[in-house]
């Protein structure tokens, strides 16, 4: 395939939705996965992109996955690891499946898409990997243990793998978004909302499009020096 091929896991709404959409509008070909079915030819009105219903916590289904793309001729260039869950509670409370699954979901899961797809990175010199990690695995949250864990993880398998494979023309990177306006945070209502905008710097939530232009930026050869990063993108949220 000519166009570069960009693979986005969870990009059935929310900011993998967004990514989606504005690596389509930048001239790549989009592969988006979810759970459950999603027409992402509908949602992006486009024949240039390709929805597969796979769970990214599992092994077989991933497998079957880069048979189909090797096949097809659709092995992508950029990995964004967006899919991700919470699974909220008092450390106190929270049950041992509550931390498997959020682990699974957010960390054991890019290593499985990871290992899936770089190999084919090193072989053709060229590759770039965005995870989407968090603030809260920056700062940690009250009643995020599992998911701060999750993504705090994210941060030092970036790095260790940005050392092993930037030689190789790889770039490995993650984003920390703060609040951002999707589904997972639309529980967020009256005091506790704002509670939340009191923290932050700039007073406001961000949206999607704030991660997509950053992971757009981290994909193009104007990114191409930044690797082994965490980048924050939160209104101030965090400031190390
Ligand atoms: N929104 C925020 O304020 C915020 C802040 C910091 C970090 N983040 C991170 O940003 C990422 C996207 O968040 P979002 O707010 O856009 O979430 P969202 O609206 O809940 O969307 C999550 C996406 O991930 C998919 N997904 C979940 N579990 C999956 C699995 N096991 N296998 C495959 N796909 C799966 C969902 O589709 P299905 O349910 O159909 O599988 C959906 O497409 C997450 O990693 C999240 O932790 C978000």
């Amino acid at each position: 395939m000519d166009k570069k091929i960009v693979f986005i896991t969870g990009a059935s709404r929310g900011i993998g939705l967004e990514i989606a959409k504005s690596f389509l509008h930048d001239g790549y070909f989009v592969i988006g996965t979810s759970r459950s079915k999603f027409a992402l030819n509908d949602a992006l009105s486009s024949k240039d992109c390709l929805h597969i219903a796979l769970d990214v916590t599992n092994r077989d289904q991933i497998s079957a996955c880069i048979k189909d793309l090797i096949d097809d001729d659709k092995v992508p260039n950029i990995l964004i690891n967006n899919a991700g869950i919470t699974k909220d509670q008092l450390f106190l409370r929270m049950k041992n499946e509550d931390w498997d699954e959020v682990i699974n979901a957010n960390l054991t899961s890019v290593f499985n898409m990871t290992k899936l797809f770089i190999k084919y990175m090193v072989k053709n010199r060229s590759g770039a990997i965005i995870n989407i990690s968090s603030v809260a695995g920056l700062m940690g949250n009250a009643g995020q243990v599992n998911y701060s864990a999750s993504k705090a993880g994210l941060g030092g398998f970036t790095r260790a793998l940005a050392k092993e494979v930037a030689a190789r023309n790889i770039t490995v990177n993650c984003i920390a978004p703060g609040f951002i306006e999707t589904d997972m945070t639309s529980h967020f209502k009256g005091d506790e909302l704002n509670g939340i905008l009191n923290q932050i710097p700039a007073n406001k939530m961000g949206n999607p499009q704030n991660i997509a232009d950053l992971a757009l930026f981290l994909a193009s050869d104007k990114g191409n020096y930044i690797t082994g990063q965490t980048i924050s993108v939160d209104g101030g949220l965090y400031m190390s």
